[in-house]
């Protein structure tokens, strides 16, 4: 499978949604990663669904929606209906991760779990035949820019071990300090989702940026 680039729209400039949309429109990006946050599950908070509904009307590449909240069950269909195609939820934060999982698919969108920085891969060997995607995360949740967790090959190479066996088509996406150095060495170790927030859209050429992580 070739590997996708998901931009986070987190790093866009708030004030120029629609420009950096139509931008990420006009790249070699496959998909435009939003993140939400809820100040609770994460000590940040980042918007909400008039936004993601303005990012929608915008966007002619799939929502990858990150859900970085408490209790996400209480708002799956709410994404869902303001224009999702994957809906990410966090294993720490799902007591009954099968359910909500399930309720995601039924949904019509893409059902994904991310896992923190110290989250075991092995805890998703029960859930991963369910799944369309895993994200590892590979810094902390809560904010963009920060640094690239190097640990983080490790797990993406025991997630690709753990979908060979259970999950061929299963997507692994990394997120939390991507970039053109370090793209090529998630991708050999297993990864085909890559998300970049700050290294796309402080990039002088954001669409260059774009293509750069296409390559890798
Ligand atoms: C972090 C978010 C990421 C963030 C990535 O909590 O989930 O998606 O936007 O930003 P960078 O690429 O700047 O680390
Ligand atoms: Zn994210």
């Amino acid at each position: 499978m070739n590997h996708l680039i998901a931009p986070s729209i987190l790093a866009a400039d708030f004030a120029n949604l629609q420009r950096d949309v139509e931008m990420i429109n006009n790249s070699k990006a496959d998909w435009i990663h939003v993140d939400i946050m809820d100040g609770m599950f994460v000590p940040n908070i980042s918007f909400g669904f008039p936004v993601v509904k303005a990012i929608k009307t915008h966007a002619q590449k799939p929502l990858d929606v990150h859900l970085m909240i408490v209790d996400p069950d209480r708002y799956l269909k709410a994404f869902a209906d303001a224009g999702a195609a994957s809906i990410t939820v966090h294993y720490e934060a799902c007591p009954h991760l099968h359910r909500t999982v399930q309720a995601i698919k039924e949904l019509g969108c893409r059902a994904s779990v991310a896992i923190n920085p110290h989250t075991t891969v092995d805890l998703l060997k029960d859930i991963i035949a369910d799944l369309d995607m895993v994200l590892v995360m590979s810094v902390n949740p809560g904010f963009g820019g920060q640094k690239f967790i190097e640990h983080t090959y490790t797990k993406i190479k025991e997630a690709k071990a753990l979908a060979e066996a259970a999950n061929p088509e299963l997507y692994i996406e990394v997120d939390g300090g991507v970039d053109a150095y370090n793209a090529a060495k998630l991708i050999s170790a297993g990864a085909n989702v890559l998300v970049a927030g700050n290294s796309v859209f402080s990039a002088a050429d954001q669409p260059t940026a774009i293509a750069q992580l296409k390559q890798a």
